[in-house]
């Protein structure tokens, strides 16, 4: 089979997270200094993640964000507009995570994209803070996700939206995922109940616990209820630090 038709196979039952945040509100004006937006060319179309700044160089994402060219901005609020606090850098190389798998998609969904120069920190710029090896979320936490949501296609968000969400038991998801959700490198995140928190935002942003980036949008059901789920990026930090550290932080451009 073709790559495309493996990926709209796929693409039936799951899907990758586009939506915009639902029931959730505007955030504080750069309250969240580490979220990049992500302009992706991919060969068919032109879409947009989240993302967030680990490093000066470095913005964690989700894996199927990956396109053909990427660009990203940060110190955004309002994406439509040019903002003396943005910076917009393009993509030097992307490292999706090696065991991820287009026609997998829900398999190790992470991806460090390196960026052409480094990023100028301020109150407007951050880091967001990466979990050690073995943090664990536990289930009725309240964690938050932010994002933009803007696709091709629907309806765009240009500033900064914001929700809480709570995280759920790995049972849930197993539930309502079966084989697809694996708790080891899985979170599972939002009450099937409460319309607020099956909110989200863009694939490839934070779901941020403690001011800890615990969390990557990934993937939810096609019609987009919760629970969802989110890649467990504690499982992934070996992979990221041994990443990282094989890229120096390049001195001043
Ligand atoms: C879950 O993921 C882990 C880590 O990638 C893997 O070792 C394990 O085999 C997976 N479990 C299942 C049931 O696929
Ligand atoms: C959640 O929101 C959707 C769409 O806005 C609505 O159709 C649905 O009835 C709501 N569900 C609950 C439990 O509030």
């Amino acid at each position: 089979m073709q790559p495309l038709l493996l990926l709209l196979a796929f693409l039936l039952c799951l899907r990758a997270e586009a939506g915009k945040i639902i029931g959730g509100h505007e955030a504080i004006p750069h309250s969240r200094p580490y979220m990049a937006f992500l302009q992706i060319k991919t060969l068919f179309e032109k879409i947009t993640c989240g993302g967030f700044l680990v490093r000066e160089d470095f913005v964690l994402t989700a894996a199927h964000c990956r396109g053909s060219s990427m660009k990203i901005i940060l110190g955004a609020h309002n994406i439509k507009k040019r903002e003396s606090s943005q910076q917009v850098i393009p993509v030097k190389r992307a490292i999706p995570h090696p065991d991820y798998q287009l026609k997998k998609a829900h398999l190790n969904d992470i991806m460090l994209l390196q960026l052409k120069k480094k990023a100028k920190l301020s109150d407007k710029v951050s880091l967001l803070r990466l979990p050690t090896k073995t943090a664990k979320v536990t289930p009725g936490m309240v964690c938050s996700v932010a994002g933009w949501g803007s696709t091709g296609v629907k309806k765009t968000t240009v500033k900064l939206h914001e929700v809480e969400v709570k995280i759920q038991t790995d049972q849930e998801c197993t539930l309502y995922f079966r084989s697809y959700y694996n708790e080891s490198i899985h979170i599972c995140v939002g009450d099937k109940n409460i319309n607020k928190s099956s909110s989200q935002g863009d694939s490839g942003g934070p779901l941020v616990c403690n001011d800890v980036a615990q969390g990557i949008v990934s993937f939810a059901k096609e019609d987009g209820t919760p629970p969802r789920v989110y890649t467990k990026i504690s499982s992934f930090m070996r992979w990221i630090e041994e990443t990282m550290r094989s890229f120096k932080l390049q001195g001043p451009d």
